[in-house]
């Protein structure tokens, strides 16, 4: 259940170009979070910014962890991109900071234990929300598939090869790392490899123009596919309708991206 709280800051750091890593001591919602969950934080005890931002909760380490020093901790991989981000960059160690969470459904793990291989596709910050969901998946292959403007976009991959086999593609639209492009045509060019007849796991999270575009690329009706949507928010836990989604339901057609999502089934999704 979500909980409003303050956690301490441990660490905020610029990891690369926009990017930065902050470590929180919350033990309350660390002890609750699956992956794909996010958190509302606000960013000033002021009205200014007014409203909180999300953010997934890219790792979360609960109280009975093994890694001692990171034990009710929380991880948040963040870009600056306005004012609130930009706030968020001047947090100190020490500062206590007000989070809501953890909100939102989260990935649906495949049950255990599953052969069948998983594919990730992530955008950007959209890596954020997969890299918690990699370290859960125990068993099968994995698959991962990276995309950026930049190499300086291409985040997280180094959560994903450590203990595990993953096979991973990467593209940028500058050609600076991996392949020169969009991350979607490369996975369009390596869908051959995958048996559409498979129960295959596909994790997807980025901008909604990539979401949109991977859709029209999966064919396979027995994949089971889902997608971690990005919305502009209000309230965070489902009060304001205010990051709707529209969706095939014929009774209740749209939903709300953080209280019914932020994770749906791709083929619930109706794309505009
Ligand atoms: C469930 C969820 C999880 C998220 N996880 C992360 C994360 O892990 N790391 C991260 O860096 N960001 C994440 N975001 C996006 C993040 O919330 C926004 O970047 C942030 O709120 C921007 O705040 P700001 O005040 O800096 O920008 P603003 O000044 O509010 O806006 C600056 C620019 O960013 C755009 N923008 C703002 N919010 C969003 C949004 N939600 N989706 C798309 N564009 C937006 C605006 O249109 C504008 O162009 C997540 C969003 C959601 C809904
Ligand atoms: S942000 Fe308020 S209902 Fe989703």
């Amino acid at each position: 259940m979500a909980i409003q709280t303050y956690g301490t800051v441990l660490k905020n750091v610029r990891i690369k170009s926009s990017y930065f890593l902050m470590e929180i001591d919350c033990p309350s919602i660390a002890n609750e979070t699956r992956p794909g969950q996010f958190l509302m934080l606000q960013i000033s005890e002021n009205t200014h910014p007014l409203l909180r931002r999300p953010f997934s909760i890219y790792k979360s380490y609960p109280t009975w962890h093994s890694e001692k020093r990171k034990k009710g901790h929380l991880f948040l991989l963040y870009k600056k991109v306005g004012k609130g981000t930009e706030k968020m960059t001047f947090f100190l160690k020490g500062e206590k900071v007000n989070l809501i969470g953890p909100l939102g459904n989260g990935f649906t793990l495949p049950p255990l234990p599953s052969p069948a291989p998983s594919i990730l596709i992530g955008g950007g910050v959209g890596m954020a929300a997969l890299a918690s969901l990699g370290q859960a998946l125990h068993s099968g292959e994995l698959y991962l598939f990276i995309g950026g403007k930049t190499k300086e976009d291409i985040l997280c991959e180094g959560d994903f090869l450590t203990g595990k086999s993953a096979n991973l593609f990467i593209a940028t639209e500058d050609g600076s790392r991996g392949k020169k492009g969009m991350v979607v045509d490369l996975f369009r060019d390596e869908i051959k490899r995958f048996n559409i007849n498979l129960p295959y796991h596909v994790y997807i999270c980025g901008p909604e123009g990539m979401l949109k575009a991977v859709s029209k690329i999966i064919k396979s009706n027995v994949w089971n596919v889902q997608v971690s949507i990005e919305a502009r928010m209000g309230c965070g836990f489902g009060a304001c309708w205010g990051c709707v989604v529209k969706t095939r339901d014929a009774e209740i057609p749209y939903h709300r991206v953080c209280k019914d999502g932020p994770v749906f089934p791709l083929s619930e999704i109706v794309w505009d």
